[in-house]
């Protein structure tokens, strides 16, 4: 299973470069993030209470969704959030707080 994770990685960089073009087809990582923000702040960078996701590193965020959505890290809110997306969609939202400034 390992061994197909950076075909995901990859699978998932694609989307994102053409999600101009197939908005159809799958949530872009910035559509998704847009519904994060109410919680984790502008560009999520932090509100009061709940953790700055902005600059982060996107392995270090992919992993904790991962977590939250296999029941492995405890959460409040996250476990449930998590599990209603994809891997794919989950690295897609990853790299896109990665490329937002960080306050
Ligand atoms: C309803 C409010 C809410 C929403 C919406 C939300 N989060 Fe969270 N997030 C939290 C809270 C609260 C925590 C602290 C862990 C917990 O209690 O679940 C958290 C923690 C996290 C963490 C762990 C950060 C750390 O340093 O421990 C990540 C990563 C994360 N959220 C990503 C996201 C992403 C990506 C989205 C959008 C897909 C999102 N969150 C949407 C409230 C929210």
């Amino acid at each position: 299973m390992s061994r197909h994770t950076p075909h995901a990685a990859v699978i998932a960089g694609l989307c994102l470069l053409g999600a101009g073009a197939l908005a159809h087809a799958a949530p872009s990582g910035q559509t998704i993030g847009f519904t994060c923000l109410a919680c984790h702040g502008d560009k999520g960078q932090g509100a009061s209470g709940i953790p700055p996701l902005a600059g982060r590193s996107a392995d270090a965020l992919y992993g904790m969704l991962s977590e939250f959505k296999s029941g492995k890290r405890p959460g409040t809110v996250m476990n449930r959030h998590a599990t209603g997306y994809s891997d794919e969609e989950l690295r897609a939202v990853a790299e896109y707080f990665a490329s937002q400034p960080a306050k």
